[in-house]
């Protein structure tokens, strides 16, 4: 099950983040993004919290992608998908133009899956990460300039143009 993230499920996120982004965020420093950016935060569920999807506002036309990550035991069972597939539904729905994120760029895997969902790579910041990588900074549009849609997929299979209240239900019922 994917689902909008609770104040509950807080600790596991914390938890699966530091295990698993190495960057330089303390817990403190999720917690207060949580509780700024809740709206935008999702889980994968199954026996346990196995992933989540940290989501930012940085302006009223950008949304953010600052974090993903799904437990290795639970990775390649399309948690990663459908938490971006949920993420990227609530931007559409709130009328944002763009999505951005930044990932290390030798992560190759990561970076296969955002440019299979049509994030486009934007510029290189050298240096970006605490042990000295380069982030590789990606860009999704979602709007053209008058505000037209331009995803026609919502980035899930079988999701043409459906309302975000109708993915979240599908999610739910996985
Ligand atoms: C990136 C990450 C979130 C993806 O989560 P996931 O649950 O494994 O993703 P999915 O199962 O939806 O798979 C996504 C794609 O990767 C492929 N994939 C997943 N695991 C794979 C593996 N071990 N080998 C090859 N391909 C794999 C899937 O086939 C899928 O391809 P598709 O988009 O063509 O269908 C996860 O690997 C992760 O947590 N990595 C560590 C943290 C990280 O790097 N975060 C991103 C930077 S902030």
């Amino acid at each position: 099950m994917i689902r909008p993230a609770t104040d509950d499920d807080l600790p596991s996120i914390v938890y699966i983040w530091k295990d698993n982004i190495e960057t330089n965020n303390t817990s403190n420093d999720i917690v207060f993004a949580f509780r700024r950016f809740r709206k935008y935060w999702f889980v994968s569920e199954s026996d346990r919290i196995a992933g989540f999807v940290a989501g930012t506002v940085k302006s009223s036309t950008r949304g953010h992608i600052s974090g993903i990550a799904v437990l290795e035991e639970y990775q390649g069972c399309g948690m990663g998908n459908g938490l971006l597939s949920m993420l990227e539904n609530a931007f559409i729905s709130d009328g944002f133009k763009n999505i951005t994120l930044e990932v290390r760029m030798n992560n190759m895997d990561a970076r296969k899956l955002y440019e299979r969902r049509g994030f486009e790579q934007t510029h290189v910041v050298k240096g970006y990460y605490p042990d000295g990588e380069a982030a590789m900074n990606y860009e999704k549009v979602l709007r053209d300039i008058k505000g037209n849609l331009l995803v026609g997929s919502l980035g899930v299979r079988g999701f043409k143009n459906a309302a975000f209240e109708d993915v979240v239900r599908y999610f739910q019922d996985k």
